[in-house]
């Protein structure tokens, strides 16, 4: 569980996980169950008094930082002065993995700690109506998962259940998952996408008359999956990703890219899927034990990126103050328009 945040001065330095999602994404967006499960690829933000507001060394612009423009708007006052944020991330952008809202999350964190600190549950609901404002659609899994670190299921499950957000029409239960400990490899496609394009497309595809039966099957899908990986029958797991995967295609969120790495890692997987918004973007996999290497071989040979990762223990979360704050990210890294 990820601990409060405390009132910080500044100089002060957030870290933040990525995400995979293992069950029902998309589906969550209308209310149905997902599983997130953060992982050990991190984004670091450090925070400093400046003149003006600034990222990563340059003006921060409305038009081109539409996340720190959220934030801004929403969690600070000029009477605070500006704020200059250097970021450094491991978790590719725009690639399914969580980097807005590692993000969002982080400068919620930050902004919060300079004004008094804040509880879990009000940062996940601050950090959801930022990447809210920011992207125009999507459901609070992301932002939740990365708040609270470990593994997390959205209405679905049976466990403690960490905080509910709503956003007026729809309402969102956010529970606590054990931690099987497995070993996932991801893979990006290098094929970047914008989530909220691919979130509108799905809704359309919802909308038609077999939407509701589909719904159902993402449900199922993501319960038995909640219930598989809680109570690590591994066994189970792989297939129902198989399934899930199966239900995306459906729905229109696979690509040409995502289809070639599945294949690749099939033969050593126990199961894998897409993962995140699709339509480009990265794939999620349960590879048979002893068989990582040759699945991140299998993955590059398909002409992916592969990440072997573990559950990130913690969520987001200050990690130091005072001197130290985090060296500025290469230039690539100063635009927060196209995160995922
Ligand atoms: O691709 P990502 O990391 O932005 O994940 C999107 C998950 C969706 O269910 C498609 C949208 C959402 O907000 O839940």
């Amino acid at each position: 569980m990820s601990a409060a945040i405390p009132l910080s001065p500044l100089p002060l330095s957030v870290r933040s996980p990525g995400k995979v999602i293992l069950f029902g994404e998309h589906a969550v967006v209308h209310g149905r169950p997902e599983l997130l499960l953060t992982v050990d690829l991190y984004l670091q933000a450090g925070f400093s008094s400046a003149p003006e507001f600034e990222l990563n060394g340059e003006p921060a612009a409305a038009r081109k930082h539409p996340y720190l423009s959220a934030a801004r708007s929403s969690l600070w006052s000029d009477a605070y002065g500006g704020v200059s944020i250097d970021v450094v991330s491991r978790i590719p952008r725009a690639a399914g993995l969580g980097s807005s809202a590692a993000f969002c999350t982080a400068l919620t964190a930050g902004f919060s700690a300079v004004r008094g600190g804040v509880e879990p549950s009000l940062l996940a609901d601050r950090s959801f109506a930022i990447e809210r404002k920011a992207q125009g659609v999507g459901s609070p899994g992301d932002t939740s998962a990365v708040v609270a670190g470990g593994v997390v299921s959205v209405n679905g499950g049976s466990g403690t259940i960490l905080w509910e957000l709503s956003d007026g029409d729809q309402h969102w239960k956010v529970r606590r998952v054990s931690d099987p400990g497995w070993i996932w490899l991801v893979v990006y496609s290098g094929v970047p996408r914008q989530t909220a394009d691919a979130v509108r497309a799905v809704g359309r595809r919802l909308a038609e008359p077999d939407g509701p039966r589909l719904l159902e099957q993402f449900e199922s899908v993501a319960l038995e999956g909640i219930d598989a990986v809680g109570s690590e029958r591994r066994e189970a797991v792989g297939p129902l990703m198989d399934r899930n995967h199966a239900l995306l295609r459906e729905v229109g969120v696979s690509h040409p890219r995502l289809e070639a790495l599945l294949d690749a890692v099939r033969p050593v997987a126990e199961g894998a899927k897409l993962t995140g918004a699709g339509a480009g973007g990265s794939i999620v996999a349960l590879i048979r034990p002893g068989h990582e290497v040759e699945a991140t071989r299998r993955a590059r040979r398909a002409g992916g990126v592969p990440y072997v990762v573990r559950t990130s223990s913690t969520g987001v979360g200050l990690v130091a103050s005072g001197p130290g704050r985090v060296r500025s990210a290469p230039r690539d890294d100063a635009d927060d328009g196209a995160r995922g």
